[in-house]
């Protein structure tokens, strides 16, 4: 492809992206298509000679959009966003064109210390103390997502419990135990099971009554572990867990993990990112004092797209030491000089690419005040949800919401809700997905979309309160459906 012919294509594919934005509200959220239906629209070989590049969108809208659920839809409250932008998608298209990658700071200076600095930004508008910083003893790195962060920073906490040994000999007869609440996000057992420890290393810790871990068994749980001679390497807290969002206390879990030895891991993939609203800043009370590292997915709820996880370390060390092998041909005088970073030691793959293009171009675009704005409008809507649910009395909420996740059910048995579910999801208007707390089958509301507005939200009540009557009707609980007309004030 020559310029000429980037240009314009290039031009096609920004109309088309642009043009998608624009008429995505009127797709389904959720694919229809039946398991297969892609394939089959796809030639068996690929071509033999180049084709032209419309043919390509064309066939986008032909099999390829039909095929796609609509995490960009205004209506897709699911499990969490993953939100586009356009300074997120045009920062991409930046650093695809550049094509530079960067494992060294050598093969491509700026690729590393934009990274650096952007990261240092963003540690400073979530509150992360200095020493998460190059300014400190740490720093940030940009991973594909929350479980890489786990993965690497166990491996920096195994490094500093085995004084070095695991990287030199494996795993071995070592008895390591990690911890994490029965909340967490599952990714944290796949960790377990890719560093060897297995998941029978894991201590599930029960939570207290608002989901999140409970300190004090957090204490007798390494107790005991210690008194059988196993040895504590990680705790991972978590602030806005997966399933309801509960906040783990950091502040107490910290002394815990003191007292023992233990790394403090905090997965804030969801909900970190709201600190940058200083009214909001409470939730990473604890760790300014306590964590040996912290993870954000800026990709989630600040409209960085997919895929961008800030991993941050308080001793940078800690993890270079794990992960750093060095072959004569990586070699250079910048390296050795120490003056710079090497992120090829702070990640699994040795190549990299310019990531850190996107959360700049994000943060200059929308500038502080704006990312603000956009968590503080996603927070105003899931406490206007939250509103809407509590004043109807078929409705319960289940957990506390202070962020943009609200989990609710209708009261009564679980079919119900599994059948309301199914049936506002089936409308194509909106996406909710669902969970279990304590228990119990519950709907789950996650806002935090880059196009959702206060209408979409009240057109998902109106879904909701209009199938929940259906629903309770069927199974002969006899609400008067056509009396229905949910309260939006
Ligand atoms: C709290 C939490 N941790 C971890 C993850 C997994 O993140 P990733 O897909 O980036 O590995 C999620 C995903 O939603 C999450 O909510």
């Amino acid at each position: 492809m020559t310029a000429a012919e980037f240009r314009e294509h290039g031009r096609a594919v920004v109309d088309w992206v642009a043009d998608y934005w624009e008429r995505v509200e009127s797709l389904p959220v959720l694919s229809t298509v039946p398991p297969g239906a892609v394939r089959a629209q796809l030639p068996a070989s690929p071509p033999e000679s180049g084709e032209p590049f419309p043919d390509l969108l064309d066939d986008m809208d032909r099999v390829i959009v039909p095929g796609l659920t609509h995490w960009q839809h205004p209506g897709f409250f699911a499990y969490y966003p993953t939100g586009a932008s356009g300074p997120a998608a045009l920062a991409d298209l930046l650093a695809s064109g550049l094509g530079v990658q960067g494992m060294l700071w050598q093969t491509s200076p700026a690729c590393t210390e934009l990274e650096q600095h952007v990261l240092d930004w963003l540690a400073g508008l979530i509150g992360l103390p200095e020493r998460f910083t190059f300014a400190g003893t740490g720093g940030g790195v940009v991973q594909d997502g929350a479980s890489t962060a786990m993965l690497v920073t166990l491996l920096a906490a195994l490094h500093r419990a085995s004084d070095g040994q695991v990287a030199r000999d494996g795993i071995g007869s070592g008895r390591y135990v990690v911890y994490t609440s029965t909340e967490a996000n599952c990714g944290f057992e796949k960790i377990t099971r890719i560093t060897g420890l297995g998941s029978s290393a894991v201590r599930f810790i029960q939570t207290r009554a608002d989901l999140s871990m409970d300190p004090e068994a957090l204490r007798a749980a390494m107790a005991q572990d210690v008194g059988l001679g196993f040895t504590p390497v990680l705790v991972m807290a978590t602030v806005g867990t997966t399933s309801t969002g509960a906040i783990d206390p950091v502040g107490l879990i910290g002394p815990v993990c003191r007292e023992y030895g233990a790394w403090l891991h905090v997965d804030a993939a969801y909900a970190g990112v709201a600190a940058i609203c200083p009214e909001l800043r409470w939730i990473h009370a604890g760790v300014a004092e306590f964590a040996d590292s912290y993870a954000t997915n800026p990709h989630k709820w600040l409209l960085t797209a997919l895929d961008f996880d800030a991993c941050y370390v308080a001793d940078r060390g800690a993890l270079t030491q794990a992960l750093s092998v060095l072959p004569e041909y990586l070699r250079n005088g910048a390296s050795e000089s120490g003056a710079v970073v090497d992120y090829r030691d702070w990640q699994v793959p040795v190549g990299r690419r310019f990531r850190a293009l996107k959360l700049w171009a994000v943060i200059r675009w929308y500038g502080a005040a704006g990312l603000r704005e956009h968590i503080r409008h996603s927070v105003a809507l899931a406490q206007q949800f939250a509103s809407w649910v509590r004043a109807d009395e078929r409705f319960e909420v289940l957990a506390p919401h202070p962020l943009s996740l609200v989990c609710f059910r209708l009261r009564g048995d679980d079919s119900a809700n599994h059948e309301l579910l199914d049936a506002v999801n089936a409308t194509g208007r909106v996406f909710l997905s669902h969970t279990k707390v304590r228990g119990a089958f519950a709907l789950r509301l996650a806002i935090g979309g880059t196009a959702t507005r206060r209408e979409h939200v009240a057109a998902a009540w109106a879904l909701l309160a209009e199938h929940a009557s259906i629903a309770r009707h069927r199974l002969g609980r006899g609400d008067q459906i056509d009396a229905v007309s949910p309260e939006i004030g």
